[in-house]
């Protein structure tokens, strides 16, 4: 990872949560819908420093616009965002992000320097045909970006949610599962990080993603049923930096005790009692060693 005043030669230069999966999904859904004459703008809610926005930019065709929404560097709507704005994201700056897009690109995506809950006053219904929903992670705001998503988009349009499980936002567990149950959206498939669904029908692009997924050897996934539907969880094969992470972190915390377990060890065995016990048991084994000799 680069520090964020240098300039980005490739995606994984760009610091952010995109893991390689979604890059792939992404591309993925993107060039199907470019195959199947399927037009519309892209929208992305909550972009930080870039690095999905890149690769959604790429998607872009010359008639078509893509509008990326963020606070950057602006104060947040109310007290509990900008908590989570000062906890998490409190380097961003709107020109970091110019910066690393221009990188990659000739020109700019529409820049919404506003909160989330404005996007509908910049992009028209049904004008779209992605939408990625990766902004805030309170409850309140993600129903609001869900709600705007499917006002945004056509019935054959994606919505991809950031998010939908981690332990650390239950709020847009919440709020993306109650869409699901209650709001008629239709999960096609699930990564770690990312659900992506449609308020269509989702099994047509199930077919074409379950045809994809069986002619690559480095993509594992399962088919299963949620209310009678059904839903394809799909993960990489390979062992991904946050994952070498944690084996890199359970090995230093094993090697920790096992140094603690010797230094309790040796503590007993320069400690007066054990020598003395030891001394206690060393009388009667040399006295029998001396009976053991006699013939
Ligand atoms: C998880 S980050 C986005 C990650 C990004 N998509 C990536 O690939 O790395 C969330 C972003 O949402 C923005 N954000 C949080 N609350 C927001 C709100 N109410 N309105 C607009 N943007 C918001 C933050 O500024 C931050 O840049």
């Amino acid at each position: 990872m680069i520090s964020q005043e240098t300039v980005p030669a490739s995606l994984d230069d760009v610091k952010g949560w995109f893991p390689k999966i979604d890059q792939l999904l992404f591309t993925w859904f993107l060039e199907r819908q470019e195959r199947l004459g399927q037009r519309g703008d892209l929208v992305e809610l909550g972009s930080y420093l870039g690095k999905s926005a890149i690769l959604i930019g790429r998607h872009r065709r010359a008639d078509e616009t893509f509008t990326v929404c963020d606070l950057f560097d602006s104060d947040a709507p109310d007290d509990s965002n900008q908590m989570e704005m000062d906890g998490s994201y409190s380097s961003l700056t709107r020109t970091a992000f110019e910066r690393n897009y221009r990188a990659f690109h000739g020109g700019l995506p529409e820049i919404v320097q506003r909160p989330t809950a404005e996007i509908l006053d910049h992009v028209e219904p049904d004008a779209c045909r992605f939408v990625h929903v990766d902004a805030s992670h309170l409850y309140e705001h993600v129903t609001g970006d869900i709600e705007a998503a499917r006002v945004m988009l056509p019935a054959e349009g994606v919505v991809v949610c950031d998010d939908y499980r981690s332990e650390h936002t239950p709020g847009v567990a919440a709020a993306v599962w109650e869409s699901v149950a209650v709001k008629g959206l239709r999960p096609i498939c699930v990564t770690t990080q990312k659900l992506y669904g449609t308020w269509n029908d989702a099994e047509p692009v199930q077919d074409d993603l379950l045809a994809w997924l069986g002619e690559r050897d480095d993509i594992w996934h399962e088919v299963q049923r949620v209310g009678g539907r059904r839903l394809i969880r799909v993960k990489g094969r390979w062992t991904t930096k946050s994952e070498v992470q944690k084996l890199k972190d359970r090995l230093a915390h094993t090697e920790d005790r096992l140094a603690g377990a010797r230094r309790e060890l040796d503590d007993v065995r320069r400690s007066v009692s054990f020598r003395v016990g030891r001394s206690f048991t060393a009388l009667p084994r040399a006295l029998r060693g001396r009976d053991d000799d006699t013939p």
